[in-house]
């Protein structure tokens, strides 16, 4: 996607052979690029979230494992590598589909020729990832335009999004967000609400930012404002991305996922899950028993970062000193809850039927 007209993807090999990103913890204040040299930097940059989304996190992780094997290509290297990147997000499951795929094309291949494998598989994943979501976004698509056509005197399409599930999630495009920028460049007329998705902000800090730097029309909105909206018929879609969903089509996504979906289900607005065949793990079937939740650390409730009036980044405290907080990161929508889910292959119900019309050699993987 494009800033300030030039195109970036969020992940890429850098001239002297390390990995660059966006730091997304500056964002939207600031617009910079880290250098990831080591292994310790991209364990550092997923766990701090200077990357963040299910999708980049996976791609993160395998050129994390191609910086260890270049400093060492041996299989010690390999195992302890994979552990220590897949220990640092306990939710998104494409970290873990990307460390499988990159280990089981690694631990095939000779020591001398391990280090180059490594960072062409990992660019592999970074290439299908684009044109996964931007195939996401062309069914999701469909969807949007049959919306709009119900929209009479040319009234624009509301969207509600929730966190970010943009091209700053993915490599580009997004998941959510792929069939939103293909519909407005469409010339499709669409408005987003987005949920600023506290405690981190990613829809304020990040959704707003990317969706303004595309030119596509938007308001943030506090966290609660949803249900009022829906209520009130001011939005006619809600498009949300997943870091895992099971083979029953329960979807886990940024905490307050499920109260938008409630909310949605109440006022008959139609609620689609975006995602890529990586975010989709086969061996669970009840998202709410199974998936690990991540839990963050309070501070993120208790303070908020944003720009004061001089000009500078700070951090300030929200609660009375003592007060505690807890900070769950991601809920579960039950599968009931979603009109359908969008993917590279087409859309379909939130069903373990439905993922199967899809994905028919994955049958012998169900639980
Ligand atoms: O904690 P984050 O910012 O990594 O959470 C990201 C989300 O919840 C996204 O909605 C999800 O990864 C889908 S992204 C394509």
């Amino acid at each position: 996607m494009k800033v300030a007209g030039q195109h970036y993807r969020t992940i890429w090999r850098g001239q002297d052979g390390s990995v660059e990103v966006l730091d997304q913890t500056r964002l939207p204040h600031e617009f910079s690029g880290i250098r990831l040299k080591t292994l310790a930097d991209a364990v550092t940059a997923i766990r701090t979230m200077q990357v963040r989304g299910a999708p980049l996190i996976g791609a993160t992780a395998a050129y994390g494992l191609a910086l260890a094997l270049r400093e060492n290509p041996n299989y010690a290297t390999l195992a302890q590598a994979y552990d220590a990147l897949l220990a640092t997000r306990p939710t998104a499951i494409n970290l873990k589909w990307a460390l499988d795929r990159m280990r089981d094309v690694l631990r095939r291949e000779p020591m001398e020729t391990r280090a180059d494998t490594a960072f062409a598989t990992a660019a592999a994943i970074c290439d299908e990832d684009v044109a996964t979501c931007r195939a996401i976004g062309e069914h999701g698509l469909k969807i949007v335009q049959e919306l709009a056509a119900k929209k009479t005197g040319g009234a624009r399409l509301n969207v509600l999004t929730h966190c970010n599930a943009g091209w700053l999630a993915c490599v580009d495009y997004g998941t959510a967000l792929s069939p939103i920028y293909l519909a407005h460049d469409a010339g499709i007329p669409l408005h987003v609400w987005v949920d600023e998705t506290r405690p981190r902000n990613q829809g304020a800090s990040l959704t707003a930012w990317e969706l303004g730097q595309h030119g596509v029309p938007h308001t943030v909105i506090a966290d609660n404002t949803g249900g009022h909206l829906m209520q009130h018929g001011m939005v006619d879609l809600c498009i949300v991305g997943t870091d895992r969903t099971t083979a029953n089509g329960d979807v886990c996504n940024k905490i307050g996922t499920y109260l938008k979906a409630l909310a949605a289900h109440d006022n008959n607005v139609p609620f689609y899950v975006a995602l890529p065949f990586s975010t989709i793990d086969w061996a669970l079937k009840d998202g709410v028993k199974d998936i690990p939740i991540e839990e963050r650390s309070p501070v993120e409730v208790t303070h908020m970062t944003g720009m004061g009036a001089d000009g500078k980044v700070a951090t300030v405290q929200i609660t009375a000193p003592g007060s505690a907080a807890v900070n769950y990161a991601f809920d579960v929508t039950p599968a009931r809850l979603v009109t359908g889910l969008i993917t590279e292959r087409g859309v379909c119900p939130a069903s373990t039927e439905g993922l199967l019309t899809l994905y028919p050699e994955k049958l012998g993987f169900v639980a």
